[in-house]
């Protein structure tokens, strides 16, 4: 009977990791960049990361527009090092390595 539990339960975890092969990395990587933590990097840093205007306001009768810089051209040290330590406009996501990486290459892949 334990055996079979045993045996049981190792069915279920191989099933669930040939699963998860079965998402494609891509694929991943897009889910990541349009809704992580509920917040779209794609609503600041454009579709492709290409960067974009996320707003213009005024501070003393100045017109002032705020960019989220273009992240597509960034090596993998800096795109991985930056994305955890905003300097203020950019939320901070805590993402773990394995989400940075699937982010990262989804949007080399564009
Ligand atoms: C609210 C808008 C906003 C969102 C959402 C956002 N960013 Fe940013 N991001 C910025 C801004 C603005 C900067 C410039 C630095 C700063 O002000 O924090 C930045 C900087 C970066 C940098 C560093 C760029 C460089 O040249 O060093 C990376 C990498 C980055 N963002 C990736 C991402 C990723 C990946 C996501 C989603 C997980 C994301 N950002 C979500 C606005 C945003």
């Amino acid at each position: 009977m334990k055996h079979y539990k045993i045996l049981l339960s190792l069915f279920l975890l191989s099933h669930l990791y040939s699963q998860e092969d079965f998402i494609d990395d891509l694929e991943y990587g897009k889910k990541l960049y349009e809704n992580p933590r509920g917040i779209s990097c794609k609503a600041c840093h454009g579709d492709k990361g290409e960067g974009k205007l996320i707003a213009t306001y005024k501070t003393r009768n100045k017109e002032k527009q705020l960019f989220a810089p273009s992240i597509r051209h960034l090596s993998y040290e800096d795109f991985a090092q930056n994305i955890n330590s905003s300097k203020g406009v950019m939320p901070k996501y805590y993402l773990t390595e394995k989400e940075i990486e699937a982010i990262f290459k989804f949007l080399q892949s564009l």
